[in-house]
């Protein structure tokens, strides 16, 4: 592979200079940088809400044959690739480091040799270039890539936070300001998706599979079960409706009944659905929160987003979701949060590393 080489200082400005163009001074540039899981990722977004570029460069294909991500090789792609991604978004956005205000890059959670590679990266930029540096929480960019296609959208607002690793209901109280209401107890929502993607013989990713049969599937074949969790009403448990499918799957084969793939998708997320969405509505309720907002990998879950905004409409309640492609891991709502904090003055010291199981909230 040819090696792409970041320029640092070719553009013949500095900060100094910058400040004769009044035009670009009252802009917020930040140049964000993902890499926590099997995307390597930079984007260049504008003031927090407007992006400039946005460029992914998926392993998908590389892990499919594994079944799963395979974390060294997670590494080490993103090592070759994170260059070449870096360049590409500033090249999109037509802007050089120079014009870039400050760095942000996700420092947690994830998988650490990933979020290695990234924050390295933007330790790197921003020493090289003298930028400010701003770590961000990963879920706390899924949050924010609401703001994105959403102008008026501000805090407070309830968001369910629905991920590979994570099923969060969150409350955000303000930018960067934000109360854990509720959580799962086992699987994350997206990784039950995988799971039984792989049982009924899907592969990886299983979500967007799941997603597709399930269309073909009647959601009321099979009732599968919708845990509650006593004393918690706003959190969640998916092992056990995993297990039910791996159950009803192993009967089907004991006693030589054939299974249709498509209603097993179709009842599995119909149960995901119900707990997501009831679950929601009724935190909003609680909270009074009149709006509801989607974020994470399953939000781009077509049959969630259909049946979250049926919910919100009967209850007069706001939806907001980002479309597909900025529920998956992306680095233009890494930008939009780093933003935020950089706009609070939050700044990370060279020091900044890794932190593979980042609380939400926590710095
Ligand atoms: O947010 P994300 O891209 O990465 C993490 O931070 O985990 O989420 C990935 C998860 C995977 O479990 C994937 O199967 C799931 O999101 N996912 C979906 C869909 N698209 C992605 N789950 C259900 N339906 C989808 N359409
Ligand atoms: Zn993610």
């Amino acid at each position: 592979m040819e090696d792409t080489w970041l320029v640092l200082d070719g553009c013949g400005c500095d900060e100094m200079m910058r400040g004769g163009n009044m035009e670009t001074e009252k802009d917020t540039l930040i140049l964000a940088i993902e890499s926590s899981c099997d995307e390597t990722a930079a984007a260049v977004v504008k003031n927090g809400r407007t992006v400039l570029s946005n460029v992914i460069s998926s392993q998908i294909a590389l892990h499919t044959i594994y079944g799963g991500v395979v974390p060294e090789i997670a590494s080490r792609k993103h090592v070759e690739k994170i260059n070449q991604v870096i360049s590409e978004a500033l090249k999109e956005a037509k802007v050089e480091l120079c014009g870039i205000d400050a760095i942000g890059v996700t420092y947690g959670p994830g998988l650490v040799g990933a979020l290695l590679v990234g924050v390295a990266q933007a330790k790197a930029i921003a020493f090289a270039a003298k930028k400010p540096l701003v770590g961000v929480h990963h879920i706390e960019g899924h949050v924010s890539a609401n703001y994105i296609e959403n102008p008026e959208l501000e805090p407070p607002f309830l968001c369910l936070v629905v991920s590979g690793g994570h099923t969060h209901l969150v409350l955000v109280k303000d930018y960067g300001v934000y109360e854990v209401i509720g959580r799962t107890h086992d699987d994350a929502a997206g990784e039950a998706y995988d799971k039984v993607a792989r049982a009924i013989g899907l592969g990886y990713p299983g979500g967007p599979k799941v997603d597709a049969l399930a269309k073909e599937g009647d959601p009321h074949a099979i009732l599968f079960p919708r845990a509650h969790i006593e004393g918690a009403p706003f959190d969640f448990s998916f092992s056990g409706l995993k297990s039910a499918v791996l159950n009803y799957l192993n009967t089907c084969e004991m006693k030589n009944e054939p299974v249709r793939r498509a209603d097993v998708a179709a009842s599995f997320q119909q149960a995901v659905v119900d707990v997501l969405v009831g679950r929601t509505v009724e935190a909003a309720e609680k909270y009074c929160m009149g709006k509801v907002a989607l974020a994470g990998g399953v939000a781009s879950n077509s049959a969630l987003r259909e049946a979250m905004q049926k919910a919100c409409d009967s209850r007069g309640l706001k939806f907001y979701r980002p479309s597909p492609l900025l529920c998956t891991d992306n680095a233009a709502m890494i930008g939009t949060a780093a933003y935020y904090e950089y706009k609070k003055g939050v700044r990370s010291g060279l020091d900044l590393n890794a932190v593979p199981n980042l609380k939400i909230g926590e710095r």
